[in-house]
């Protein structure tokens, strides 16, 4: 299934873009985003897109490039987002949007190893390539402790210990080499009333796994110190989170924005998809939007 953008005219207005700004796009995807600012301004609005996945960046240059010659492709982590505006020569952006985690492309994505529900190696890597710090690493290599830590502090996962122990076990008789070995590992470590839940068993160790490998939290934390930096005052910056961990990093980032008189929020609470947008598309329901709009320099 294709990617649906999420709080696709949400996140864009509040950006509240005008003719002439530069808008960096952390996380372009399948261009969704970006393509809707491109439709509204053409080359009027001049875009920064990055994305780590090259495939990502790949397909959203080739739709953004039929809408917009005002946009410049980069496959690069958010996290150098102040690099990339550097070797453009650029001093400051007026608004960033960054819409985090994966997107439906690269959960559907072949052999990627992100979705439980195919049989494939246990990559899990955003930028498609390094084989040396992987899924299947972390699950081989790591001590129990280290394992249970993940589970539950990335992943949230109240089963993380018996998990954690599972994995170990396991791997001593044979190596972690594909994800449904890994789904095996989670369904026998937790009970079977857990299996009945809402949520498949092994939803919340992958996601774990995911933000170990890609060590995605460390890269927001640069993101929203380098993007507020970046950002020129009165310049308004967008985050999409989909998890609580996420989200209370940028919460956390922004209310200390706000305290020091640096910035003002855009809504006091964080915006969240209509009723109408998660029956239309269920990957949203987890979506909360913060914004903040830059008043002063650090
Ligand atoms: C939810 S999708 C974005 C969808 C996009 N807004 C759209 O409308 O099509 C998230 C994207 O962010 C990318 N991503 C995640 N972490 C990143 C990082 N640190 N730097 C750059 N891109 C990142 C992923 O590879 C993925 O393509």
């Amino acid at each position: 299934m294709a990617h649906v953008t999420v709080l696709l005219h949400e996140a864009i207005d509040n950006l509240d873009l005008k003719s002439g700004e530069i808008l960096l796009d952390g996380t372009l995807g399948a261009g969704g985003h970006s393509a809707l600012v491109a439709e509204r301004f053409g080359d009027d609005v001049e875009i920064i897109g990055l994305d780590r996945d090259p495939e990502a960046i790949q397909r959203s240059e080739e739709r953004l490039r039929t809408l917009t010659t005002s946009a410049y492709f980069r496959n690069e982590s958010f996290k150098n987002l102040d690099q990339v505006i550097d070797s453009l020569g650029i001093k400051k952006v007026d608004a960033i949007l960054l819409d985090l985690g994966i997107s439906s492309d690269q959960l559907d994505a072949e052999g990627r190893g992100f979705s439980f529900q195919r049989d494939e190696p246990l990559s899990m890597t955003m930028s498609g390539g390094d084989k040396d710090f992987d899924a299947a690493t972390i699950l081989n290599t790591f001590d129990e402790e280290a394992l249970e830590l993940i589970i539950r502090g990335f992943g949230e996962e109240k089963f993380s210990r018996r998990i954690a122990k599972e994995i170990v076990e396991r791997r001593e008789i044979k190596s972690f080499a594909t994800t449904f070995e890994l789904v095996e590992a989670v369904r026998a470590a937790t009970p079977t009333v857990y299996h009945r839940g809402k949520l498949h068993p092994a939803t919340r160790t992958f996601q774990a796994l995911r933000i170990a490998v890609n060590a995605e939290l460390t890269a927001l934390e640069e993101g929203l110190e380098k993007g507020f930096k970046s950002l020129s005052v009165g310049g308004r910056f967008a985050v999409i989170t989909f998890h609580s961990l996420e989200d209370r990093i940028v919460k956390q980032f922004f209310k200390n924005k706000v305290v020091e008189e640096k910035a003002v929020a855009i809504s006091k609470k964080p915006i969240t998809p209509t009723e109408e947008e998660i029956k239309e598309n269920p990957r949203s329901r987890s979506a909360k939007l913060r914004v903040i709009e830059k008043q002063q320099e650090e």
